[in-house]
Formats: structure tokens, C-alpha cells, sequence
């Protein structure tokens, strides 16, 4: 199976960011291979992307990518397929809430490593070796706002994501020297079953994410990964919070993300004015924080050797 057009692999393609990632590559005119572990969904969305878009070909792969052979099986299965992976998209990843000692469950959590890092990890050692080769390909990597600061109540889900941005910044050093591009995704919390399916649902964070559209963060990540840019925050309020991450401690950044991670109590509830106060005095904060890095960095621009 020959293909004139350019193919993206995207895992975690069957619901939120990376089904909208998939509608992107197929709106431009990418093959696509599809993977996650729902397959019908898979099959569903190839139809229609199939039947929208003029593209040569459309496969689903439905696999479990916390099983400890599922990236090789991938890789051989498009290998199968005569596929060259031009973009590779590492999406699939989830979480799991709730305090570490005493509250979540350690298998849940050696699957959410296997996953958000184990799998990504083999995904790319074997799809990156063939783009450096042929010295060209992209991939993105999606991080998280959190991947920049502590995450109490998602403390595994928060560490495997600080490790998929160091991963990725680390890749793009050494392959600065080739055509191939590697680029992180980092959004904040997103309007998509991530909350539901981690145990979430309810928490600031998850009321947060009901404002922030998976499509616009899709599209986010395709401009920065088809531009080759290093990293893409998606969203002006994550934007500030990002860099204020750089300047602020992370003592305080863990209390703030503590509190996001909270569900509101019923007294906050019945005072509706003291959510949107305690989020707009971080948020105040983060956007200070942010001005003066970004002002910082102007001026140590212009008067710092580089
Ligand atoms: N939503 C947010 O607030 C947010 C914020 C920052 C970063 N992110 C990151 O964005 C990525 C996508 O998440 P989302 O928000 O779009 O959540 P989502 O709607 O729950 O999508 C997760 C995707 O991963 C796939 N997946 C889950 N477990 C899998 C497994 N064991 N094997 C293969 N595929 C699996 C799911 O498909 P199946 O269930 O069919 O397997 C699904 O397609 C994740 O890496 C997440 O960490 C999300």
C-alpha cells in the first residue's frame, strides 16, 4: 500500500484532543492511521473522515497501549501496511484523582506510567529512528500545563507529564541538527472526558475545563507542530500561568494547583463569589508573574550577551 499523501499515526484518536487532532490531519489531507483501544469509535471515525476528505487511506489500529508490547505491535502493524509515518502524534494518556497515600490505586497508577510514558517512549524510539534516517518527520508530544508544576491529587498523572515535556525538549536538542521536529503540547485543563475518566469530575479544574475547547487546542498543536516550534501553551490565561511557573515557588504553585484540584465545598457553592475570587487572585497573580518574566526576558535580550 503505496501513499502519495503524507501520513499521521495519532494515538488516543477515538475522543477529545486527539479525535480532533485526527479531523485536522484529515482536513488537510493526511492518510491517517488511528490508534486507542475502542476500535468501533476508530472504524466510526474513518468512515466519516473518509467519506469528508479525499484521502488515500484511513487505518485503525485498536490496541491497548499499557500492555507492554502494544508499540511494537503498532510499529509492525503499519510496517505491514507499507506505511511511512511522516507526523507521529503521541495523545493517548490518562489520569487518576484522588491523594496518593491514602486514596488512588497503585495498578491504575503503574498503567497511567506505562501509558502517558512507557508507551510514548517506545512509540517514539521506533518511529524517530526512521525519520532521522530519511531526515524528515514530526512528531508532538502532548504535555500539559501541569508538566510545569506539581500536581497534588494527580501526583503520578502530573509527573508523567513533567517527564513527556523534558522527553521532548531533550529529542529536539538532539535532533536540531536534522529535518525532523519535535514539539510539546501543553494544555490546561480541556473540555473532554479526561476529568470523568480520572475520577475528576466536579473539581475546579474540571469546572475550569468546561470553557476550553478541545478543537481550538487540536489546532494549537497542528500550527506549532507544522511551524516545528518547541513547545505550544494553548491558551492565553495557561499562556500566563506558564511563565509565571518560571518565577514562582513551587510550594506555592503546588497550593494553587492543590486548590484547583479540590471540589469546591458546599459553603463555596452557596457563595458563588468565592470561587471566581480565589481563581481570579491566582490567575491576577499569574498574569503579573507572567508580565514581568516576559518583560525580563525583553530586556535581558537586549542587554545580555547571548
Ligand atoms: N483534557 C485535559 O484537560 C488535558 C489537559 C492537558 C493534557 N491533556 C492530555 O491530552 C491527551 C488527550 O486527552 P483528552 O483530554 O483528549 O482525553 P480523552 O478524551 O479521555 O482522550 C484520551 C484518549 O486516549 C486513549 N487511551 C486511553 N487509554 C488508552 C490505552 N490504554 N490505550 C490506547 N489508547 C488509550 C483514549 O481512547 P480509548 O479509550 O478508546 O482507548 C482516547 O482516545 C492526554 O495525553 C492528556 O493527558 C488533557
Amino acid at each position: 500500500m503505496k501513499t502519495t499523501q503524507q501520513t499521521a499515526l495519532i494515538t488516543g484518536a477515538s475522543s477529545g484532543i486527539g479525535y480532533e487532532l485526527a479531523k485536522i490531519f484529515a482536513k488537510n489531507g493526511y492518510s491517517l492511521v488511528l490508534v486507542a483501544r475502542n476500535a468501533d469509535r476508530l472504524n466510526e471515525i474513518a468512515t466519516d473522515l473518509r467519506n469528508q476528505h479525499d484521502l488515500e487511506h484511513v487505518v485503525v489500529i485498536g490496541k491497548d497501549l499499557t500492555e507492554p508490547n502494544a508499540a511494537q505491535e503498532v510499529y509492525n502493524e503499519v510496517q505491514g501496511f507499507g506505511l511511512d509515518v511522516n507526523i507521529l502524534v503521541n495523545d493517548a494518556g490518562m489520569g487518576e484523582y484522588g491523594a496518593f497515600a491514602t486514596e488512588t490505586d497503585l495498578d491504575k497508577e503503574l498503567a497511567i506510567i506505562q501509558l502517558n510514558v512507557v508507551s510514548l517512549v517506545h512509540l517514539t524510539k521506533l518511529f524517530l529512528k526512521d525519520m532521522v534516517l530519511s531526515n524528515e518527520g514530526k512528531i508532538l508530544n502532548l504535555a500539559s500545563i501541569v508538566s510545569v508544576m506539581p500536581n497534588p491529587y494527580m501526583a503520578v498523572y502530573g509527573a508523567t507529564k513533567a517527564f513527556v515535556l523534558s522527553f521532548t525538549e531533550a529529542l529536539r536538542n538532539e535532533c536540531k541538527d536534522t529535518n525532523v521536529t519535535i514539539t510539546a503540547l501543553l494544555p490546561g485543563a480541556t473540555n473532554t472526558d479526561f476529568f470523568n475518566k480520572a475520577g475528576a469530575e466536579g473539581t475546579r479544574a474540571h469546572q475550569q475545563a468546561q470553557s476550553a475547547d478541545p478543537a481550538k487546542v487540536a489546532q494549537d498543536g497542528f500550527n506549532a507542530l507544522m511551524k516545528g516550534k518547541d513547545k505550544i501553551v494553548s491558551g492565553l490565561m495557561n499562556k500566563s500561568q506558564a511563565a509565571a511557573s518560571n518565577l514562582l515557588p513551587d510550594t506555592f504553585l503546588s497550593q494553587v494547583v492543590r486548590k484547583l484540584m479540590e471540589r469546591p465545598s458546599e459553603d463555596d457553592k452557596s457563595d458563588s463569589s468565592k470561587v471566581p475570587s480565589t481563581a481570579s487572585t491566582l490567575v491576577s497573580l499569574a498574569v503579573i508573574a507572567g508580565a514581568i518574566f516576559w518583560g525580563y526576558k525583553k530586556y535581558s535580550k537586549r542587554t545580555l550577551p547571548n
